[in-house]
């Protein structure tokens, strides 16, 4: 069972803010979402701006994306390509794709200024299993692997980084960040919530669990699942027959779907009853004719659809009714082990320091 002061606590809030959203390496792009020397993204969800770019030797970088002369926001933009340097658009400082900075205009009026000492503020980033990882504090680097404690062979078997990267959408959410973490984590509700769209497709209770780490999958049995019954054993391919779905901690869901991935990076809002969910919709290559970019269009509007119509509205009424005094504690069943695994973890991660936190995944 869970406290529901969990949900709606602003002190947990902060602490959250704190230890997991700028201590724990958090996923901040797809290696396929920037594929190209000079592709960058920005984001300022987890409450430090940044900006993440591949630089000309190919390595993903990462900084804080804040000018070194007074503070200004140095790229606005939310994505790009082929950028071989960052201007201000305040006074034109200029950065390249590795921070340094490379120009002041009229630098005449910054006697003896040591340029190498006023490169943007870089945040430690690894590049693994088709994820690029970022801590959002400067600090020492940090080893992912430990992290991922094993769900790693799973990533790499799908190859994430030869997929494309179709297209990524923000979904404001007006309930805490783990009640829309929670929407992912059993397959219990399907008949019943999803009656009318989707359960058909699975067998909502045939649903297995496996701990990584602070990390878990969930393998949903899909109903075609029965042709396999026909097959030899040594015929067997898992990927066809389920979807399966990765709680990437903290904050990252990963639904791999037969013929598309579904990833969901989810971030805390202004205050503890608003979040933020960034989708990234992956196909396996990249859609050459108009036919083709309607159809991954048509599947993810369907997939947008269903979790704003459906999954969202009941987490938002959840959230609603958490300060009604209906109750004190939420009850999970043994369907609902994910639920426990997840938030026990974040549990034992708040109580602990950030430093001790993330030597002890290293
Ligand atoms: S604040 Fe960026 S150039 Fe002045
Ligand atoms: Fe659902």
């Amino acid at each position: 069972q869970i406290d529901v002061s969990h949900y709606i606590s602003e002190d947990q809030a902060d602490q959250e803010r704190e230890v997991i959203f700028r201590d724990y390496p958090i996923i901040v792009a797809t290696s396929c979402q920037l594929p190209e020397p000079g592709d960058f993204i920005t984001s300022y969800a987890t409450g430090v701006p940044a900006l993440v770019v591949r630089n000309r030797d190919g390595a993903a970088r990462a900084f804080i994306n804040v000018c070194r002369h007074r503070g200004s926001r140095v790229e606005s933009a939310s994505s790009g390509s082929k950028k071989r340097a960052f201007t201000c658009s305040y006074h034109g400082w200029t950065y390249d794709t590795d921070g340094n900075l490379i120009h002041i205009p009229q630098d005449y009026g910054f006697d003896g200024l040591d340029k190498s000492c006023f490169g943007l503020r870089e945040l430690p980033v690894v590049e693994k299993h088709g994820f690029i990882w970022a801590c959002h504090a400067p600090g020492e680097s940090f080893e992912i692997d430990g992290f991922l404690a094993g769900v790693e062979k799973d990533l790499d078997g799908f190859k994430l980084n030869q997929w494309h990267h179709f297209e990524t959408r923000e979904i404001p959410c007006k309930m805490n960040w783990k009640l829309v973490m929670d929407t992912f984590f059993e397959g219990y509700h399907i008949g019943k919530l999803h009656r009318q769209s989707i359960s058909h497709i699975f067998h909502e209770m045939a649903v297995t669990f496996d701990a990584y780490g602070p990390n878990h999958r969930l393998t949903i049995a899909r109903q075609n699942i029965e042709e396999l019954r026909n097959m030899p054993d040594e015929e067997w391919d898992v990927l066809p027959y389920t979807a399966l779905v990765y709680c990437l901690f903290p904050n990252t869901i990963l639904v791999y779907q037969a013929d598309h991935i579904e990833i969901f990076r989810v971030f805390p809002g202004d205050n503890p009853g608003e979040s933020l969910a960034v989708l990234s919709f992956l196909t396996p290559e990249k859609p050459e004719t108009q036919k083709l970019v309607a159809y991954w269009q048509k599947n993810l509007d369907l997939l947008v659809n269903t979790i704003q119509g459906e999954d969202f509205p009941a987490g938002e009424t959840i959230q609603a009714g958490l300060s009604s005094g209906a109750q004190e504690h939420f009850i999970w069943g043994r369907f609902e082990m994910a639920l426990a695994h997840y938030h026990r973890t974040l549990k034992d991660l708040l109580g602990r320091t950030p430093l001790i936190t993330r030597k002890a995944a290293e």
